[in-house]
């Protein structure tokens, strides 16, 4: 009935828990369903959602050109402005961002399945480093046909010691040449999603060095950049640098390095639907710019982001605001934790998540541990997402602590560790997981 590609598209919808759990019609309401499921699976920021959407009900002015195509045509004129200022504001870059180096669509997902259309062909491969966001599948590989290859990295720190991420590096790429998969980008989620550490600056210059010896593309989503907050006190943590802060001169060709920024994560406003990539290479702007007729942002969300983003102080004020709920947030997950006798991962200061490792209560006889364990935790009333990171240890978790209220998160993690129990003292699972996929 349908086209071959058509059908293996429904068949990614089938795949068990290729979608996190929680968000469907038994959602956790205090007094509306307390039954309901509390999920900690999707990374929204709605601790500023009620100062936003005051400032957004007071501030917001319609034209009427925003009605006419013109009006957000790759961003138009006015949005394409504000985010290119924006980003000379925050991102320190070397050389100042311009409005028309940046292509602007209806989300970073919609900017990441066109990357993938003009950088690869059907079965080329996007390196990653993991743990890593898990949607990159989806994103690359819906339509684009993208692998997304997983560097193995084998005990290594994936944000110190650059020579033995490079080593590593290297090793997947010979890998994939010898499975017949040409590999055409480094992408690198800086601050990453889901650890929430930062990469230092001398890491960043040895994997631009890295691409440009391999002639390979560097993306940077940078999406998380404002959410950078201080970290727990006994943790070393790294501060936000963007590729753009770098000089790249010696290091790489400027066309091969590509920025992504959205307003999803750091402004709390998924539901704009805007994001967009800043890259020098004109030919690359060109390709996107074909494709992007079919990803347009919509006038009114960007005459939204526009009123935002024009207001610098309120910029700055709602973005501590964000920086101060999200670290206080964090804190109070991590002493929940704590009190459970649940390790994660250190040095953390970015981002929405605390990534935890629940190895010790993975029944491991059954035959997909971390489905098991999610099937556990849901009958408990708590959404987490398995497999979903690729960490490539089993048993690892990525709590999303700034998608409910305080409150609701109190109860999510009360349940979390009533449905775990008291810690078992089992061995843990030896490594399973292969590139590219679910374990
Ligand atoms: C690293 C990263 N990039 C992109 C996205 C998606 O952004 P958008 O809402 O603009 O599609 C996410 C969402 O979780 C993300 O974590």
């Amino acid at each position: 009935m349908l086209s071959h590609r058509g059908s293996k598209a429904a068949a990614i919808e089938e795949l068990p828990w290729r979608f996190a759990p929680g968000k469907g019609d038994d959602q956790y309401d205090p007094i509306h369903n307390p039954g309901g499921v509390i999920g900690f699976g999707t990374a929204e920021n709605c601790l500023i959602h009620k100062e936003l959407f005051e400032y957004l009900q007071s501030k917001t002015a319609f034209t009427e050109d925003i009605l006419t195509y013109r009006y957000s045509t790759n961003g138009g004129e006015r949005f394409q402005q504000a985010i290119a200022s924006h980003l000379n504001r925050h991102l320190s870059p070397v050389h100042p961002v311009g409005a028309s180096q940046l292509i602007t669509a209806s989300s970073l997902t919609a900017i990441h399945e066109m990357l993938g259309f003009c950088l690869g062909d059907p079965g080329d491969g996007i390196l990653v480093i993991p743990p890593i966001y898990g949607r990159f599948e989806l994103d690359f590989g819906n339509t684009d046909g993208l692998r997304i290859v997983y560097t193995d990295m084998d005990e290594v720190d994936p944000f110190e010691g650059a020579d033995d991420i490079v080593v590593r590096l290297k090793a997947s790429l010979v890998k994939a040449a010898a499975s017949g998969t040409v590999i055409r980008a480094l992408m690198i989620v800086n601050p990453n999603n889901p650890l929430g550490r930062c990469y230092p600056k001398h890491t960043i210059r040895s994997l631009l060095r890295f691409c440009q010896d391999h002639g390979l593309h560097y993306i940077s989503d940078e999406v998380y950049a404002l959410s950078v907050y201080e970290g727990e006190e006994d943790e070393d943590v790294v501060d936000f640098h963007s590729v753009l802060s770098i000089d790249t001169t010696g290091l790489i060709d400027a066309s091969r390095v590509h920025v992504l920024y959205g307003l999803s994560k750091d402004f709390g406003a998924a539901g704009l639907r805007i994001g967009c990539l800043f890259s020098r290479n004109s030919l690359l702007h060109k390709s996107m710019m074909s494709m992007n007729r079919f990803h347009p942002p919509s006038g009114p969300a960007l005459a939204m982001a526009s009123t935002i983003l024009e207001d610098g102080a309120f910029v700055d004020k709602l973005m501590a605001l964000s920086r101060r709920r999200l670290s206080l947030t964090r804190k109070l997950v991590i002493s929940r934790l704590r009190a459970a006798g649940i390790d994660w991962h250190r040095g953390g200061n970015a981002g929405f998540f605390v990534y935890v490792d629940l190895s010790p209560w993975l029944p491991h006889h059954a035959e997909n541990p971390e489905f098991k364990l999610a099937e556990k935790l849901l009958r408990h009333g708590v959404g987490l997402h398995p497999c979903e990171e690729h960490y490539g240890k089993p048993g690892w978790f990525r709590i999303v602590f700034s998608a409910v209220k305080q409150n609701t998160l109190e109860e999510g993690l009360r349940r979390l560790v009533t449905a775990l129990g008291p810690k078992p003292a089992l061995p843990r699972l030896a490594r399973v997981n292969g590139e590219n996929g679910h374990w």
